[in-house]
């Protein structure tokens, strides 16, 4: 049996608030902690076949055509078994949820550090040596150029409501203002690997994937077989960050060098192709336009989003995307510019859209803020909308306000709106800032099957993933909520194609949509127990391994004649459009700027974040501090440099390339809201994964301003940016 429930109505059922364990909403620990903290727990390059080869890709060291290659030297070499060029072999890496095969550039280059051939040998150090031995030939071809010179602008994304130039021009108050982010890297710390290995047919790949029903279909359509053919296992991931949602170019060389060779091959990318061969998030270029009144209420808002990518490539940073319903205004204009030119692949890194679009739009708002003369939580207190301005629908639930209040009181806000550059302590200039945190919600389709045996214990699975997002503790929770069990009676088994098909992780949507199919499995075993106990399944309570109903208490083992398998189905539906559905939070940020230096070091961090009900308050603590920390990034130090010449990646290494560290990160506090979203899911739960890294870039950027006066709209705020504008006798 299957429960099925489409979410084509608000599910104010609330059961999960009735279950008699008491597990789910607690900070469990995650199972699998000890296993990856021991080292046993299984990456997809260390479960090694007997006789796997080791292939390495060969890099374009220029854009252009591969005319033509030499491998004789390279082919001579000891233990070398093969090199392979072009054909289905070299391609972009795939974008999230794409579920064919990514586009094949074949011989052409379109940008340098392009995987174009595999050098395959007994040893990784063979293969690297044989890779470095290959001479191409690549000749010039007409490819797009390296910087963006002229932009696309798609009718489907330009919307506009009302006359935001008529606003503009009769506004007490306006900002006009152009900011500029960087391209980012996912950076996890797993670099991507896959090990292929062909049985007849059957081919089965041990990869770091983040979506494993969408990845059998693009591994299937690259190499050209049946997806039934193809099993994917990635049971523990180190990381992916948007990087791993779909296939990389391991997972398809790995594959094509295995089928001719007739032997299991294994490709690891080294952090340097990790960062030239998988996918970057676009650099972008925004303006902002802010009209509001006296009181600093908005009656325009205007945001325009210039990004790139490689041509052919569908997808685009949907900078804009929170935009449309964070706050009020009548009068607005959104517009979308997309550049072709031969850079790496863009797509899905860290909270696309949100993490940069919101990140500037703070930071505008905080210009409104001092323009108006109006505290920057009460300029935005006055803005939330009554419902989403650009739909004219209603929120699902709305808890921006909330967030704001509290953060301001966690942190000990000043909202005197002291002047900017009037607190030092020695060298260090210190200031306040603050921002709000926005990101859309969404459920993907998600199936799991849940195994009851009578003695008590329970077996889940899904072909969801754990990233390091938490999804083992999460779903052993919810079984064990709904099924009156211990969790440590309850097993999860994850990242294995061949279980019923999750929605992946990605898109902050993993463990509402996963953990829905899994309540909904658990369901599906209660109502079979139920009918065994004559009552109906809300009537039923499962207590340590017992049904209890009326004044009858018996043992499960009395009730079941073996395991029993529950299934569960969910789909998005008409809630998805019928209410604007998001996650919301505020962040408040102390900082020192050296006034000798100008460099800033982050002194404090809080969050304040609302996810309808949180179901496991240490994992969703954990992203949102994992968010913050990348928003300190974001800020200050974090930017994917390319060369002028060739656009060529520079900083390639995670020496080059500065993601925030220890020191970098100050103690920082997470309140997580009490909330229940019905028109989420059944469980009344949204997505929490990316929202803290969603706006939390601008709180550090405000915070400077407050301390030194000085306004920075070009990301990373490196202490050339902030040094030129201090103040002369600071
Ligand atoms: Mo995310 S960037 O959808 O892994």
């Amino acid at each position: 049996m299957t429960v099925h429930h489409k979410m084509d109505a608000p599910d104010r059922a609330n059961r999960l608030d009735d279950m008699a364990q008491g597990v789910l909403g607690t900070p469990m620990d995650r199972p699998d902690g000890p296993l990856k903290v021991s080292g046993k727990a299984p990456y997809a390059h260390e479960v090694q076949p007997e006789g796997m080869l080791h292939g390495y890709f060969v890099r374009a060291d220029r854009i252009g055509r591969v005319a033509d290659m030499d491998d004789a030297e390279a082919r001579a070499m000891a233990g070398v078994r093969g090199v392979f060029l072009g054909g289905r072999l070299a391609r972009n890496p795939c974008q999230g949820t794409a579920d064919e095969a990514p586009v094949q550039p074949d011989r052409d280059v379109y940008y340098v550090g392009q995987p174009v051939a595999l050098a395959v040998a007994e040893t990784f150090e063979a293969a690297r040596a044989a890779a470095a031995a290959v001479r191409l030939r690549i000749e010039d071809a007409d490819r797009a150029p390296v910087h963006p010179e002229s932009y696309e602008t798609p009718d489907a994304k330009q919307s506009s409501q009302g006359d935001l130039e008529a606003a503009m021009a009769s506004a007490a108050h306006t900002v006009d203002a152009a900011f500029t982010t960087p391209g980012h890297n996912s950076a996890a710390m797993e670099p991507h690997a896959t090990i292929a290995q062909w049985d007849g047919d059957r081919l089965t790949i041990r990869a770091a994937c983040q979506m494993l029903n969408y990845n059998r279909n693009e591994i299937a359509d690259a190499v050209g077989i049946d997806p039934a053919n193809v099993r994917i296992l990635s049971p523990y991931v180190g990381g992916g960050f948007g990087s791993k949602l779909g296939i990389a170019p391991d997972a398809i060389g790995a594959a094509v060098a295995a089928r001719e060779l007739g032997a299991p091959v294994a490709v690891a990318l080294t952090r340097q192709q990790v960062f030239e061969a998988t996918m970057r998030r676009s650099e972008t270029r925004q303006r902002i336009r802010l009209a509001a009144d006296a009181e600093g209420r908005l009656s325009g808002v205007g945001h325009e989003a210039w990004v790139s990518n490689l041509p052919d490539e569908s997808f685009s940073e949907p900078v804009t995307q929170a935009t449309a319903f964070t706050y009020q205004g009548a009068n607005r204009v959104i517009g979308h510019h997309i550049a072709r030119i031969s850079r790496t692949c863009a797509g899905s890194v860290r909270a696309p859209g949100e993490a940069v679009g919101v990140a500037a739009f703070e930071i505008a708002m905080d210009e409104l803020a001092v323009a108006a003369g109006v505290d920057a939580v009460e300029l935005r207190r006055r803005n939330v909308p009554a419902e989403d301005p650009s739909q004219g629908i209603p929120f699902s639930s709305n808890m921006l306000r909330e967030a704001l209040d509290d953060g301001a009181k966690s942190f000990g806000w000043d909202a005197s709106m002291p002047a900017p550059a009037s607190r030092r302590e020695g060298e260090w200039l210190i200031g306040q800032g603050m921002a709000s945190a926005v990101r859309v919600n969404m459920i993907g389709e998600a199936k799991a099957r849940v195994t009851l045996h009578p003695e008590g214990r329970a077996v889940v699975e899904t072909d969801m993933t754990d990233i390091g997002t938490g999804t083992y503790a999460i779903l052993t929770q919810l079984a064990a909520e709904m099924l009156g069990l211990d969790p440590r009676n309850v097993e999860t088994r994850l990242g294995d194609s061949e279980f019923p098909q999750g929605p992946g992780s990605g898109g902050s949507w993993g463990a509402s949509s996963s953990g829905s199919s899994v309540y909904l499995a658990c369901r599906d075993l209660r109502t079979l127990l139920a009918a065994k106990m004559d009552c109906t399944e809300e009537e039923l309570t499962l207590k340590d391994g017992r049904a209890v109903a009326g004044n009858r208490a018996v043992a499960l083992a009395e009730i079941m004649d073996g395991p029993v398998a529950g299934e569960g189905h969910i789909e998005p539906g008409e809630t998805g459009d019928a209410v604007r559905q998001a996650t919301w939070g505020a962040y408040f940020c102390e900082v020192g700027v050296n006034a000798v230096t100008g460099e800033t070091r982050v002194r404090r961090m809080h969050g304040s974040f609302a996810a309808g009900r949180i179901l496991n308050p240490k994992t969703a603590r954990s992203q949102c501090l994992g968010g913050m920390t990348f928003g300190i990034g974001m800020a200050l130090t974090e930017e994917l440099i390319h060369d002028p010449r060739d656009g060529h990646v520079v900083n390639r290494d995670l020496a080059e390339y500065h993601l925030p560290v220890n020191l970098d990160v100050p103690q920082m506090t997470v309140n997580l809201l009490e909330e229940r979203d019905p028109w989420a899911n059944p469980m009344q739960a949204k997505g929490i994964g990316e929202l803290g890294i969603c706006g939390s870039a601008a709180a550090v950027v405000n915070a400077i301003y407050s301390a030194t006066g000085v306004r920075v709209r070009d990301l990373p705020a490196m202490l050339d940016k902030v040094l030129a504008g201090l103040p002369e006798d600071a």
